[in-house]
Protein backbone atom coordinates (compact mmCIF):
# COMPACT_ATOMS: atom_id res chain seq x y z
CA UNK A 1 0.00 0.00 0.00
CA UNK A 2 1.33 3.68 -0.53
CA UNK A 3 2.23 5.58 2.16
CA UNK A 4 -0.42 8.48 1.78
CA UNK A 5 -2.89 5.49 1.02
CA UNK A 6 -2.23 4.19 4.41
CA UNK A 7 -2.06 7.32 6.44
CA UNK A 8 -5.37 8.12 4.82
CA UNK A 9 -6.68 4.80 5.84
CA UNK A 10 -5.34 4.92 9.64
CA UNK A 11 -6.73 8.79 9.94
CA UNK A 12 -10.08 8.06 9.25
CA UNK A 13 -10.17 4.96 11.31
CA UNK A 14 -8.67 7.30 13.95
CA UNK A 15 -12.01 9.44 16.02
CA UNK A 16 -9.13 11.49 16.98
CA UNK A 17 -8.48 14.93 14.95
CA UNK A 18 -4.87 15.21 16.11
CA UNK A 19 -1.54 14.16 13.88
CA UNK A 20 -2.12 9.81 13.84
CA UNK A 21 1.39 9.49 14.53
CA UNK A 22 1.83 11.27 17.87
CA UNK A 23 2.79 9.33 20.29
CA UNK A 24 1.61 8.90 24.78
CA UNK A 25 1.11 11.61 26.72
CA UNK A 26 4.39 12.90 27.97
CA UNK A 27 4.11 10.97 31.72
CA UNK A 28 3.04 7.78 30.29
CA UNK A 29 5.25 5.21 27.85
CA UNK A 30 2.75 2.39 26.02
CA UNK A 31 3.22 -0.74 25.33
CA UNK A 32 0.70 -2.52 23.08
CA UNK A 33 1.22 -6.01 22.59
CA UNK A 34 -0.53 -8.07 20.09
CA UNK A 35 -1.54 -11.59 21.23
CA UNK A 36 -3.44 -14.90 20.27
CA UNK A 37 -5.47 -14.63 23.35
CA UNK A 38 -7.88 -17.46 22.48
CA UNK A 39 -8.04 -19.84 19.07
CA UNK A 40 -5.56 -22.29 18.42
CA UNK A 41 -2.74 -20.43 19.65
CA UNK A 42 -3.96 -18.97 22.71
CA UNK A 43 -1.03 -20.97 24.65
CA UNK A 44 1.21 -18.71 23.24
CA UNK A 45 -0.92 -15.74 24.65
CA UNK A 46 -1.22 -17.00 27.29
CA UNK A 47 2.88 -17.61 28.06
CA UNK A 48 3.75 -13.95 26.45
CA UNK A 49 1.29 -12.38 28.65
CA UNK A 50 1.93 -13.65 31.60
CA UNK A 51 5.77 -13.38 31.07
CA UNK A 52 5.32 -9.69 30.79
CA UNK A 53 3.00 -9.05 33.60
CA UNK A 54 6.30 -10.99 35.81
CA UNK A 55 8.63 -8.48 34.00
CA UNK A 56 6.78 -5.42 34.88
CA UNK A 57 6.38 -6.96 38.83
CA UNK A 58 10.06 -7.61 38.89
CA UNK A 59 11.13 -4.59 37.41
CA UNK A 60 8.64 -1.56 38.61
CA UNK A 61 6.44 0.04 35.90
CA UNK A 62 7.72 3.34 36.64
CA UNK A 63 11.04 3.40 33.71
CA UNK A 64 12.99 6.95 33.20
CA UNK A 65 10.26 8.93 34.82
CA UNK A 66 7.41 7.49 32.74
CA UNK A 67 4.77 5.14 33.81
CA UNK A 68 4.88 2.04 31.55
CA UNK A 69 0.96 1.42 30.77
CA UNK A 70 0.89 -2.46 28.65
CA UNK A 71 -1.68 -2.85 26.55
CA UNK A 72 -3.11 -6.77 25.31
CA UNK A 73 -4.69 -7.07 22.47
CA UNK A 74 -6.31 -10.46 21.10
CA UNK A 75 -5.98 -11.38 17.50
CA UNK A 76 -6.66 -14.69 17.65
CA UNK A 77 -3.49 -15.17 15.45
CA UNK A 78 -5.71 -13.50 12.72
CA UNK A 79 -3.79 -11.60 10.29
CA UNK A 80 -6.51 -9.16 9.18
CA UNK A 81 -7.23 -8.49 12.90
CA UNK A 82 -3.73 -7.95 13.83
CA UNK A 83 -2.97 -5.47 11.43
CA UNK A 84 -6.54 -3.43 12.52
CA UNK A 85 -5.06 -3.60 15.97
CA UNK A 86 -1.55 -2.47 14.87
CA UNK A 87 -3.05 0.47 13.62
CA UNK A 88 -5.77 1.12 16.31
CA UNK A 89 -2.89 1.37 18.73
CA UNK A 90 -0.85 3.17 17.35
CA UNK A 91 -3.44 5.70 16.13
CA UNK A 92 -5.89 5.60 19.03
CA UNK A 93 -3.72 4.67 21.63
CA UNK A 94 -0.97 6.45 20.94
CA UNK A 95 1.71 3.34 21.76
CA UNK A 96 5.14 3.80 21.73
CA UNK A 97 6.07 0.25 21.00
CA UNK A 98 3.93 -2.46 19.54
CA UNK A 99 5.27 -6.16 20.56
CA UNK A 100 3.71 -9.79 20.87
CA UNK A 101 2.65 -11.65 17.03
CA UNK A 102 1.96 -15.25 18.02
CA UNK A 103 2.49 -16.15 14.43
CA UNK A 104 4.15 -15.17 11.20
CA UNK A 105 1.23 -14.28 9.02
CA UNK A 106 0.28 -11.61 12.07
CA UNK A 107 3.77 -9.90 11.89
CA UNK A 108 3.75 -9.91 8.72
CA UNK A 109 0.69 -8.26 8.85
CA UNK A 110 1.38 -5.51 11.10
CA UNK A 111 5.32 -4.77 9.74
CA UNK A 112 4.20 -2.23 7.05
CA UNK A 113 2.13 -0.44 9.80
CA UNK A 114 4.84 -0.10 12.02
CA UNK A 115 7.58 1.06 8.94
CA UNK A 116 4.73 3.84 8.24
CA UNK A 117 4.85 5.26 11.88
CA UNK A 118 8.25 4.90 12.69
CA UNK A 119 6.88 2.52 15.66
CA UNK A 120 9.39 -0.10 17.24
CA UNK A 121 7.82 -3.63 16.99
CA UNK A 122 9.03 -6.28 18.80
CA UNK A 123 8.54 -9.96 17.65
CA UNK A 124 8.26 -12.11 20.61
CA UNK A 125 6.83 -15.62 19.14
CA UNK A 126 6.86 -15.37 15.51
CA UNK A 127 9.74 -17.49 14.05
CA UNK A 128 10.13 -17.63 10.61
CA UNK A 129 13.21 -16.07 9.08
CA UNK A 130 11.94 -13.41 6.51
CA UNK A 131 9.98 -11.43 9.12
CA UNK A 132 13.07 -9.43 10.43
CA UNK A 133 13.30 -7.92 6.78
CA UNK A 134 9.77 -6.73 6.25
CA UNK A 135 10.55 -3.68 8.57
CA UNK A 136 13.46 -1.97 9.67
CA UNK A 137 11.44 -1.33 13.04
CA UNK A 138 11.21 -5.41 14.02
CA UNK A 139 13.49 -6.40 16.54
CA UNK A 140 13.09 -10.12 17.30
CA UNK A 141 13.86 -11.59 20.79
CA UNK A 142 12.43 -15.08 20.08
CA UNK A 143 13.92 -17.50 17.32
CA UNK A 144 14.16 -18.40 14.35
CA UNK A 145 13.51 -22.14 12.48
CA UNK A 146 16.75 -21.93 10.58
CA UNK A 147 18.55 -22.00 13.56
CA UNK A 148 16.89 -24.31 15.71
CA UNK A 149 16.60 -26.89 12.62
CA UNK A 150 19.99 -26.77 11.43
CA UNK A 151 20.91 -28.13 14.63
CA UNK A 152 19.12 -31.25 14.47
CA UNK A 153 20.12 -31.54 10.81
CA UNK A 154 23.66 -31.61 12.38
CA UNK A 155 22.65 -33.92 15.09
CA UNK A 156 20.91 -37.13 13.62
CA UNK A 157 23.06 -38.53 11.03
CA UNK A 158 25.72 -38.61 13.40
CA UNK A 159 23.32 -40.39 16.13
CA UNK A 160 22.69 -43.49 13.48
CA UNK A 161 19.77 -41.13 12.05
CA UNK A 162 20.17 -41.27 7.90
CA UNK A 163 17.09 -42.05 6.39
CA UNK A 164 14.57 -39.02 7.23
CA UNK A 165 10.61 -38.08 6.36
CA UNK A 166 10.03 -34.77 7.60
CA UNK A 167 6.94 -33.06 8.38
CA UNK A 168 5.78 -29.45 8.91
CA UNK A 169 2.85 -27.06 9.50
CA UNK A 170 2.26 -25.79 5.41
CA UNK A 171 3.50 -22.17 6.12
CA UNK A 172 6.80 -20.15 7.14
CA UNK A 173 7.94 -21.11 9.76
CA UNK A 174 7.12 -24.82 8.72
CA UNK A 175 8.94 -24.77 5.23
CA UNK A 176 11.55 -22.93 6.78
CA UNK A 177 12.21 -26.04 9.09
CA UNK A 178 11.67 -28.10 6.30
CA UNK A 179 14.44 -26.57 4.32
CA UNK A 180 17.02 -25.84 6.92
CA UNK A 181 16.88 -29.38 8.49
CA UNK A 182 16.94 -31.05 4.82
CA UNK A 183 19.70 -29.07 3.46
CA UNK A 184 22.20 -29.92 7.03
CA UNK A 185 20.87 -33.08 6.39
CA UNK A 186 21.86 -34.08 3.30
CA UNK A 187 25.53 -32.43 3.56
CA UNK A 188 26.01 -34.18 6.52
CA UNK A 189 25.42 -38.04 4.52
CA UNK A 190 21.44 -38.21 5.19
CA UNK A 191 18.69 -38.25 3.13
CA UNK A 192 15.15 -36.62 2.70
CA UNK A 193 12.77 -39.58 1.64
CA UNK A 194 9.15 -37.96 2.14
CA UNK A 195 8.67 -34.26 3.07
CA UNK A 196 5.31 -33.55 4.20
CA UNK A 197 3.12 -30.32 5.02
CA UNK A 198 0.39 -30.53 7.22
CA UNK A 199 -2.69 -27.22 7.11
CA UNK A 200 -2.03 -24.78 10.13
CA UNK A 201 -5.57 -24.49 10.69
CA UNK A 202 -7.45 -27.83 12.49
CA UNK A 203 -4.25 -30.31 11.17
CA UNK A 204 -5.47 -34.13 11.01
CA UNK A 205 -2.28 -35.82 11.47
CA UNK A 206 -3.70 -39.51 11.33
CA UNK A 207 -3.39 -40.07 7.35
CA UNK A 208 0.22 -38.47 7.20
CA UNK A 209 1.42 -40.50 9.94
CA UNK A 210 0.38 -43.67 8.23
CA UNK A 211 2.85 -42.78 5.45
CA UNK A 212 5.26 -42.76 7.19
CA UNK A 213 4.66 -45.58 9.33
CA UNK A 214 4.89 -47.15 5.61
CA UNK A 215 8.12 -45.50 4.46
CA UNK A 216 10.15 -46.94 7.80
CA UNK A 217 12.33 -44.19 8.02
CA UNK A 218 15.31 -43.76 11.06
CA UNK A 219 12.57 -41.20 12.17
CA UNK A 220 10.49 -38.60 12.01
CA UNK A 221 11.31 -34.81 11.98
CA UNK A 222 8.46 -32.48 12.94
CA UNK A 223 7.96 -29.13 12.96
CA UNK A 224 4.30 -27.66 14.17
CA UNK A 225 3.30 -24.04 16.26
CA UNK A 226 3.59 -23.96 19.79
CA UNK A 227 0.41 -26.00 21.15
CA UNK A 228 -0.04 -28.33 18.37
CA UNK A 229 2.49 -30.55 19.91
CA UNK A 230 0.49 -32.85 22.14
CA UNK A 231 -1.74 -33.55 19.47
CA UNK A 232 1.31 -35.51 17.28
CA UNK A 233 2.91 -36.81 20.17
CA UNK A 234 -0.42 -38.72 21.08
CA UNK A 235 -0.98 -39.89 17.54
CA UNK A 236 2.57 -40.94 16.76
CA UNK A 237 2.24 -43.43 20.04
CA UNK A 238 -1.00 -44.23 19.22
CA UNK A 239 0.06 -45.95 15.65
CA UNK A 240 3.30 -47.44 17.50
CA UNK A 241 5.49 -45.55 15.89
CA UNK A 242 7.81 -45.70 18.28
CA UNK A 243 7.30 -49.71 18.39
CA UNK A 244 8.08 -49.58 14.66
CA UNK A 245 11.21 -48.08 15.18
CA UNK A 246 10.35 -44.80 13.87
CA UNK A 247 12.63 -42.19 16.32
CA UNK A 248 10.52 -38.60 16.70
CA UNK A 249 12.97 -35.70 16.32
CA UNK A 250 12.55 -31.67 15.60
CA UNK A 251 12.57 -28.36 16.88
CA UNK A 252 11.53 -27.97 20.29
CA UNK A 253 8.31 -26.61 18.92
CA UNK A 254 6.86 -30.23 19.57
CA UNK A 255 7.71 -30.89 23.21
CA UNK A 256 6.88 -27.05 24.44
CA UNK A 257 7.11 -27.07 27.83
CA UNK A 258 3.86 -25.56 27.96
CA UNK A 259 2.51 -29.16 27.35
CA UNK A 260 4.94 -31.59 27.72
CA UNK A 261 4.45 -32.57 31.26
CA UNK A 262 0.94 -34.18 30.22
CA UNK A 263 2.18 -36.01 27.35
CA UNK A 264 3.31 -39.24 28.94
CA UNK A 265 5.76 -41.29 29.34
CA UNK A 266 5.94 -42.08 25.34
CA UNK A 267 7.65 -39.01 25.34
CA UNK A 268 10.45 -40.39 27.11
CA UNK A 269 13.60 -40.16 24.75
CA UNK A 270 12.54 -37.51 21.91
CA UNK A 271 15.14 -35.57 21.07
CA UNK A 272 14.64 -31.84 19.99
CA UNK A 273 16.73 -28.51 19.06
CA UNK A 274 15.93 -25.46 20.81
CA UNK A 275 16.47 -22.21 22.50
CA UNK A 276 15.07 -22.94 25.58
CA UNK A 277 13.74 -25.47 28.14
CA UNK A 278 12.16 -24.43 31.23
CA UNK A 279 15.00 -27.24 32.63
CA UNK A 280 18.60 -24.78 31.39
CA UNK A 281 20.21 -25.62 34.44
CA UNK A 282 21.24 -21.45 35.40
CA UNK A 283 20.86 -19.38 38.33
CA UNK A 284 18.61 -16.65 36.23
CA UNK A 285 16.60 -19.45 34.10
CA UNK A 286 15.80 -21.25 38.34
CA UNK A 287 14.89 -17.71 39.90
CA UNK A 288 13.17 -16.84 36.71
CA UNK A 289 11.22 -20.35 36.19
CA UNK A 290 10.24 -20.27 40.03
CA UNK A 291 8.54 -16.60 40.00
CA UNK A 292 6.96 -17.59 36.63
CA UNK A 293 5.24 -20.72 38.60
CA UNK A 294 4.54 -18.87 41.86
CA UNK A 295 2.76 -15.89 39.74
CA UNK A 296 0.44 -18.49 37.41
CA UNK A 297 -0.74 -21.14 39.56
CA UNK A 298 2.34 -23.67 39.05
CA UNK A 299 1.93 -23.03 35.22
CA UNK A 300 5.33 -23.62 33.61
CA UNK A 301 7.08 -21.18 31.15
CA UNK A 302 7.97 -22.20 27.92
CA UNK A 303 10.03 -20.70 24.96
CA UNK A 304 7.18 -18.16 24.11
CA UNK A 305 6.86 -16.86 27.98
CA UNK A 306 11.18 -16.29 27.59
CA UNK A 307 10.44 -14.41 24.27
CA UNK A 308 7.83 -12.15 26.09
CA UNK A 309 10.39 -12.04 28.55
CA UNK A 310 13.08 -10.88 26.94
CA UNK A 311 11.30 -8.79 24.79
CA UNK A 312 9.89 -6.69 27.47
CA UNK A 313 13.51 -6.44 28.81
CA UNK A 314 14.45 -5.10 25.51
CA UNK A 315 12.11 -2.59 25.64
CA UNK A 316 12.93 -1.19 28.95
CA UNK A 317 16.61 -1.23 28.59
CA UNK A 318 15.88 1.03 25.11
CA UNK A 319 13.44 3.17 27.10
CA UNK A 320 16.57 3.65 29.78
CA UNK A 321 18.92 4.59 27.43
CA UNK A 322 17.30 7.21 25.77
CA UNK A 323 16.30 8.67 29.35
CA UNK A 324 12.38 8.67 28.27
CA UNK A 325 12.50 10.45 25.59
CA UNK A 326 13.50 9.29 22.76
CA UNK A 327 11.40 8.50 19.46
CA UNK A 328 10.40 5.78 17.65
CA UNK A 329 13.63 5.87 15.74
CA UNK A 330 16.00 6.54 19.06
CA UNK A 331 14.32 3.57 20.51
CA UNK A 332 15.10 1.55 18.11
CA UNK A 333 18.07 2.49 17.82
CA UNK A 334 18.55 1.52 21.94
CA UNK A 335 17.14 -2.15 20.82
CA UNK A 336 19.66 -2.43 18.37
CA UNK A 337 23.16 -4.33 19.53
CA UNK A 338 21.69 -5.43 23.56
CA UNK A 339 23.53 -8.09 24.93
CA UNK A 340 22.25 -9.52 27.74
CA UNK A 341 22.22 -12.93 29.95
CA UNK A 342 18.21 -14.47 29.26
CA UNK A 343 16.77 -17.07 30.88
CA UNK A 344 17.60 -19.09 28.17
CA UNK A 345 21.54 -17.95 28.10
CA UNK A 346 23.63 -15.26 26.57
CA UNK A 347 21.55 -13.64 23.82
CA UNK A 348 22.20 -10.43 21.45
CA UNK A 349 19.89 -8.67 19.09
CA UNK A 350 22.38 -8.26 15.93
CA UNK A 351 22.58 -4.43 15.21
CA UNK A 352 22.55 -5.42 11.56
CA UNK A 353 20.08 -7.65 11.25
CA UNK A 354 17.73 -6.95 14.36
CA UNK A 355 17.29 -11.00 15.29
CA UNK A 356 18.36 -12.60 18.10
CA UNK A 357 21.66 -14.42 18.29
CA UNK A 358 21.74 -16.94 20.90
CA UNK A 359 22.68 -20.56 22.12
CA UNK A 360 20.96 -23.48 20.59
CA UNK A 361 21.22 -26.48 22.83
CA UNK A 362 20.11 -30.45 21.79
CA UNK A 363 18.18 -32.17 24.70
CA UNK A 364 16.11 -34.98 25.11
CA UNK A 365 12.63 -35.87 27.27
CA UNK A 366 13.64 -36.92 30.43
CA UNK A 367 11.71 -36.98 34.10
CA UNK A 368 12.81 -34.98 36.39
CA UNK A 369 11.62 -35.04 39.64
CA UNK A 370 9.10 -36.84 38.17
CA UNK A 371 7.84 -34.64 35.99
CA UNK A 372 8.67 -34.62 31.99
CA UNK A 373 11.30 -31.89 30.88
CA UNK A 374 13.57 -31.33 27.56
CA UNK A 375 17.25 -32.17 29.39
CA UNK A 376 19.99 -29.92 27.30
CA UNK A 377 22.81 -32.25 26.70
CA UNK A 378 24.69 -29.61 23.86
CA UNK A 379 24.98 -26.55 23.24
CA UNK A 380 25.66 -25.13 20.25
CA UNK A 381 27.26 -21.35 20.94
CA UNK A 382 26.09 -17.82 19.36
CA UNK A 383 24.07 -19.28 16.32
CA UNK A 384 23.21 -16.62 14.01
CA UNK A 385 20.27 -16.74 11.62
CA UNK A 386 21.27 -19.24 9.00
CA UNK A 387 18.41 -18.27 6.68
CA UNK A 388 19.82 -14.14 6.75
CA UNK A 389 23.15 -15.81 4.59
CA UNK A 390 20.90 -16.56 1.40
C1 LIG B 1 5.25 -18.79 13.71
O1 LIG B 1 4.12 -18.73 13.21
O2 LIG B 1 6.19 -18.08 13.30
C2 LIG B 1 5.51 -19.76 14.81
C3 LIG B 1 4.49 -20.09 15.69
C4 LIG B 1 4.76 -21.03 16.70
C5 LIG B 1 6.01 -21.60 16.82
C6 LIG B 1 7.03 -21.25 15.95
C7 LIG B 1 6.78 -20.33 14.94
O3 LIG B 1 6.23 -22.53 17.77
Amino acid sequence: MKKRVLLSAIAAASLLAASPFSFAADDTFKIGLILPMTGQQASTGKQIAAAAHLYMAQNGSTVAGKKIELIIKDDAATPDVTKRLAQELIVNDKVNVIGGFGVTPAALAAAPIATQSKTPMVVMAAATSIITQASPYIVRTSFTLPQAAVAMGDWAPKNGIKKVVTLVSDYGPGIDAEKFFKERLIFNGGQVVEALRVPLRSPDFAPFLQKVRDLKPDALFVFVPSGAGAAVMKQFLERGMDKAGIKLIGTGDVTDDDQLNDMGDGALGVVTSHHYSASHNSATNKKFVAAFEAANKGMRPNFMAVGGYDGMRVIYEALKATKGKGTGDDLLAAMKGQIFESPRGPMFIDAQTRDVVQNIYIRKVEKVGGKLYNTEFDTLKDVKDPGKAK
